[in-house]
């Protein structure tokens, strides 16, 4: 039977993450992969996480099983971080851990499915795994255009799309940090947005994957908190993997909102049954290190410093590209105006492979770039490639 399956394309990133290992050239950069980088290239484990683990290690009295929801003192502890003041009437919400952002979307897209989501709108491009999750629960992806030519987010795009949708259709957005396009709604669109949805029977999902890597953690909540606030039911998906540099421990948390306790207790035994048969349970170890950080104030004052430092290194380059103003044909203003460590150049595939080759720029084929992986010290060599290879148009 296996002989008859058909070979799959390889994860693209994955696979330039290969080509710059082996790229021999010392000046080479990496914009490829969605790491966080710091000025010297590396993305270290934060200080704060080493201080939790180290507790953990000490305290830890036991690895028994902890159930399809995980550490519910984690899920619990992120509450306030995420929704603030908006925070849901108890009984209206329950959440649990999940294997990472990506297993919190998996679940959100498949409970969606479950109570009868046909379709989901989402603005394109999107994080490729979104098209691809929603493929593999047979869920069909209606498309709308993310952002406009401004750099400015579509509005007039979710608009129609929403005034075009109805019952059984949800909405996939991102809660910040747009991948990979670094547009955000503004609080304004925000308001606008949780306006339309408040009248609309389209159920909101938010993944909010890059909280704190944009302009604060409550600013990037705003929009997460104004949808939960002006709707009886949202699904949230949420990772700590870049907020607390945890990728591969895999750390996250699917958050279900409904209209009343009885509801919510339903949502999430669906919730749980669909997670047992997918992972059972969620790995422990890194979730037990957020808890053990959100539980203490010296060790949350020092995840929050560290976190405020990658944002500003963020915010220091892309100042530093669009005080550039252009290379060659690319316009680098709307990457100071973008959040989060994405953007995207208007480059064209050959460009991509011309910026590699003669370059050893590395990006992915969209044009995607990863912005932490420059520094104040290649940004120049960088903008003269770009120069170099689009100046000719
Ligand atoms: C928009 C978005 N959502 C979710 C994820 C999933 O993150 P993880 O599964 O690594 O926590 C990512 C990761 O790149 C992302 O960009």
């Amino acid at each position: 039977m296996l002989n008859r399956l058909e070979a799959q394309s390889p994860d693209a990133l994955l696979a330039l993450i290969k080509l710059f290992n082996a790229d021999p050239r010392p000046d080479k950069i990496d914009l490829g992969v969605g790491v966080y980088r710091t000025a010297d290239g590396a993305t270290p484990v934060f200080a704060a996480i080493k201080d939790a683990e180290a507790r953990l290690v000490a305290e830890q009295a036991s690895k028994s099983y902890l159930g399809p929801e995980g550490d519910m003192g984690f899920v619990n502890g992120l509450v306030p971080h995420i929704f603030g003041d908006a925070t849901p009437a108890a009984g209206r919400m329950d959440g649990m851990q999940t294997p990472g952002g990506t297993g919190a979307v998996r679940l959100a897209l498949a409970l969606a499915k479950a109570a009868g989501a046909t379709r989901v709108l989402m603005g394109t491009p999107s994080w490729p795994n979104h098209a691809q999750i929603l493929a593999d629960l047979d869920l069909e992806l209606v498309g709308f255009s993310h952002a406009a030519s401004d750099g400015s987010a579509d509005m007039a795009a979710l608009r129609s799309a929403l005034a075009n949708a109805g019952e059984g259709d949800a909405v996939l957005l991102h809660g910040c940090c747009h991948n990979p396009t670094g547009v955000d709604y503004t609080h304004a669109e925000w308001d606008e947005i949780a306006q339309l949805l408040s009248d609309s029977p389209v159920l909101p999902v938010i993944d909010l994957a890059y909280q704190g890597l944009g302009d604060g953690m409550e600013e990037d909540a705003y929009g997460v908190r104004a949808v939960t606030k002006a709707c009886s039911e949202v699904l949230v998906a949420y990772s700590c993997d870049k907020n607390f540099g945890l990728y591969r421990d895999r750390v996250g948390a699917f958050y279900a909102i409904t209209g009343d306790a009885e509801a919510t207790k339903r949502a999430m035994s669906n919730a749980a049954s669909l997670a047992r048969a997918n992972w059972s349970m969620p790995p422990d170890h890194g979730g037990a290190a957020v808890r053990l950080i959100l539980e203490d104030a010296a060790m949350s004052a020092k995840w929050q410093d560290e976190l405020a430092s990658m944002r500003a290194r963020i915010a220091e380059v892309r100042a530093a590209l669009a005080a550039a103003s252009n290379a060659g044909g690319v316009n680098l203003e709307p990457l100071g105006r973008q959040k989060g460590m994405f953007g995207m150049l208007p480059v064209s595939k050959e460009q991509v492979q011309r910026l590699r080759d003669e370059h050893g720029v590395y990006m992915a084929g969209s044009g995607r770039i990863n912005v932490a992986g420059l520094t104040l010290g290649n940004i120049e060599q960088f903008i003269a490639a770009l120069a170099a290879v689009t100046a000719e148009g």
